[in-house]
């Protein structure tokens, strides 16, 4: 049976990206609808939202609504959007108040109420279109509010009678902590008992516990993280309340989008390869260390980073294991990302002192992304803590092996390479230290020098398929599953 969804996401492909969460909401939105369900996506119209080839249609009886917060009110307009040669449509909410800033987040005081605002227009946009959704989908701490708002503010509309609630947690990292003075704004209406009384006490509202503890149905990233997120040691505060919350928590782990991450037809990349021409791959690597102007020696690997600079993804380690491992080793290093200073200072550090070997580009390009994962031979991703992780799995489809710690989404879309079997897909290291990480680069370089045992562990990697069609049909299923009698 088809179904009807609300959907909502600060982040969905093409329009805005930060990070995987745009990648997975924009993902599951397209596949939920090829599978014939009747989604409504809801983000905001940012100002730096991406507009080229997209073509923004004003909804004429979605114009000037109003909402008011405590002391604040808002004016919104509704337009759709969709790129030109697509049928995919994502509703915009265009607030100028809240959306007319340089970046999709900010560090401005009022960050918690750009989201609010976007989580009470999907509900108002449902009430004005007259569409009765079956289950309203939020991600995040941005939206998860939305599952108490359903039980209180909007629980007098007949519309939401049928209505059942998911809550996705993409990162726990993040919880949305405002000052307990917002409270009226945050529940219009409702009841204060729905907001957690220790953090009340400490004069403070967590906006994504008061949404995970309403939700009828909480989803992760990954079976593995919805393990590890019941744990003091990942849980961030929040352990008690998942664990209590077990029985209706779930990880389904991310899907690959494909159409845009495959060698085969990747728009970005000059030549295109599968997993029988592996040539095609090698020339795209001379190409690209030209390019960056990297010295090209024979038989030197090219390990690849693309990244948030920020502590989850365990760039610490690499502080005091890179420069010995470049001094000891051949290989070259291209990082991409942008984040927090140490992470960018070290990186750039390490390009000056290995000018012609290592080559850091500070910023966000979709372009380098895709030239990294093709052109690499191997991906690091040393993460402290993944929910799920997509570099890894498209890394795979690229023949390029993932060096990953056993932790979330990594632990559960690459297995250690066995060479005695030529059983897996990657390196995966388990202690998060300098002599873990060290361990695994060291045992990918061995191996790289290792010709037969690589093009195994290349060929299973390429062979691996974490397509979406199969990933959402776990949601499909969850949803089913809530909606029954
Ligand atoms: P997270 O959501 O924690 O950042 P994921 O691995 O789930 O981690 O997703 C990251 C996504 O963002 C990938 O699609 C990756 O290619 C992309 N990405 C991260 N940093 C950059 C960057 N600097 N430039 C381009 N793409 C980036
Ligand atoms: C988060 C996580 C990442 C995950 C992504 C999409 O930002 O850090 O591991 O893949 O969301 O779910």
């Amino acid at each position: 049976m088809p179904l009807r969804v609300c959907f909502t996401s600060a982040e969905m492909t093409p329009f805005a990206k930060a990070g995987g969460l745009a990648d997975v909401s924009g993902a599951l939105v397209k596949y939920l609808r090829a599978d014939g369900h009747d989604v409504r996506p809801f983000m905001p119209a940012y100002a730096s939202m991406r507009r080229d080839g997209v073509e923004i249609q004003p909804v004429d009886f979605l114009q000037h609504l109003s909402l008011q917060l405590g002391a604040h009110r808002y004016e919104f307009s509704v337009s759709t959007a969709r790129l030109q040669d697509s049928d995919d449509y994502v509703y915009l909410i265009d607030c100028p108040a809240c959306y007319r800033r340089e970046s999709i987040y900010t560090a401005d005081p009022d960050e918690y109420r750009r989201f609010l605002v976007l989580t009470h227009a999907a509900f108002l946009c449902c009430q004005h279109m007259g569409f009765a959704p079956q289950i309203m989908h939020f991600n995040d701490w941005h939206t998860a509010v939305g599952a108490a708002l359903l039980r209180s503010t909007y629980a007098w509309d007949q519309l939401f009678r049928g209505t059942r609630s998911v809550v996705t947690v993409h990162n726990i990292g993040y919880q949305g902590i405002v000052g307990a003075a917002a409270a009226a704004e945050i529940l219009p209406g409702g009841p204060v008992s729905m907001l957690d009384p220790a953090d009340l006490a400490a004069g403070r509202i967590n906006l994504l516990r008061t949404g995970l503890a309403q939700a009828d149905l909480i989803t992760t990233v990954s079976p593995t993280y919805a393990r590890e997120i019941q744990t003091a040691a990942y849980g961030m505060g929040l352990e008690g309340l998942l664990h209590a919350r077990a029985p209706a928590l779930v990880g389904i782990l991310n899907g690959v989008d494909y159409d845009e991450w495959d060698p085969r037809r990747d728009r970005y990349l000059s030549q295109h390869y599968g997993a029988d021409r592996l040539d095609v791959k090698a020339g795209l690597q001379l190409e690209f260390l030209q390019r960056l102007g990297l010295r090209n020696a024979p038989r030197t690997a090219l390990i690849g980073i693309v990244s948030r600079l920020v502590a989850q993804k365990g760039f610490d380690l690499l502080f005091d294991a890179l420069p010995p491992l470049l001094q000891a080793r051949d290989f070259n290093l291209v990082a991409l990302g942008t984040g927090e200073p140490r992470y960018e200072d070290f990186l750039r550090g390490l390009q000056q002192r290995f000018p012609q070997r290592v080559h850091f580009h500070r910023g966000y390009s979709d372009e380098l992304a895709h030239w990294i994962e093709a052109a690499s031979d191997m991906f690091l991703m040393p993460s402290h803590y993944e929910p799920c992780g997509l570099n890894q799995m498209y890394s795979l489809r690229y023949g390029t092996v993932p060096i990953v710690r056993r932790t979330g989404g990594l632990a559960d879309s690459v297995q250690h390479f066995d060479p005695a079997t030529g059983r897996g897909t990657g390196i995966v290291f388990d202690h998060y230290d300098t002599p873990g990480v060290t361990w695994a680069i060291d045992t990918a370089l061995d191996l790289f020098r290792d010709g037969s045992a690589w093009w195994r562990l290349v060929q299973n990697g390429m062979g691996q398929d974490f397509s979406w069609s199969r990933q959402v049909r776990r949601y499909v299923e969850v949803y089913d599953a809530l909606l029954q009698p």
